[in-house]
């Protein structure tokens, strides 16, 4: 068990290997077989789903999990306030990736360029159940030669171990804390620290919104988790959801 119990959720469950944890969340809601905020926790997932369809790499080793938040708002800067949390609690485990630990709008947590962690959130208002499925690459020895590029792992980049008990609850600790402040003030809280560590600040992006693609520097992201990106001299425009497909 790496965590039997935490005072933000009424159950926590705990697999060796399921196909995700996030699939297993929606099945116990849609079965009506849990009531109040859960955790599933897989140490394994032989379907792990990412992104845009996306499979997601989950061997033994990383931390794998889906918080089941019943009757919080739908909003989609749950997912960047997040991403701030285990940004932070990363920082504050190993602060020597001080500078080299950023969060990228709107789900990842890059490390040196490369993603170290996603997060994947999906609000079924039938239930009133947010899912957040947070992966991180924490004690993965090797990475698949197609993900080493785009992918690395604390345990490669820092040379240790990572204990994923300590990580977790620490990670749920600050959310015990942050959740009501956050649910109170939104992300505007968080949106100085975001902005501190972002990842695509400055940078030239293609952003893909599903309906059009747009190219621009990225300025900031605002206090409700837009990114604001200039698309040429006189105009600035913000953008709520979308797909970075592209770094110049
Ligand atoms: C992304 O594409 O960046 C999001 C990846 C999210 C992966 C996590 S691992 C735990 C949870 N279970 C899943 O199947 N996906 C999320």
């Amino acid at each position: 068990m790496i965590i039997d119990e935490h005072p933000l959720f009424d159950e926590i469950i705990h697999k060796n290997k399921i196909n995700s944890t996030s699939n297993h969340a929606l099945s116990l809601i849609k079965e009506n077989l849990i009531k109040g905020n859960f955790l599933v926790i897989a140490d394994e997932q032989s379907a792990g789903s990412g992104r845009k369809k996306s499979l997601w790499h989950s061997p033994l080793g990383g931390l794998w999990f889906s918080l089941g938040l019943y009757n919080v708002v739908q909003d989609s800067s749950i997912t960047l306030f997040m991403a701030v949390l285990i940004h932070q609690t990363i920082i504050e485990i190993y602060p020597s990736l001080q500078s080299d630990l950023k969060i990228k709008w709107p789900n990842d947590i890059m490390l040196d360029h490369r993603k170290v962690c996603g997060i994947l959130t999906s609000y079924h208002s039938w239930a009133k159940y947010l899912i957040c499925g947070i992966g991180i690459d924490t004690n993965i020895s090797k990475m698949p030669l197609e993900l080493s590029n785009i992918a690395v792992s604390l345990k490669n980049y820092l040379n240790i171990e990572v204990n994923n008990s300590f990580l977790l609850k620490a990670f749920l600790d600050k959310l015990y804390q942050q959740l009501p402040v956050f649910l109170e003030h939104g992300f505007a809280e968080y949106q100085y620290y975001f902005n501190q560590f972002d990842y695509l600040k400055n940078r030239i992006v293609t952003l893909d919104t599903e309906f059009q693609v747009f190219k621009g520097k990225v300025l900031k992201i605002n206090k409700s988790g837009a990114l604001i990106m200039e698309l040429d001299e006189n105009l600035i425009q913000p953008f709520y959801s979308g797909s970075i497909v592209e770094i110049d």
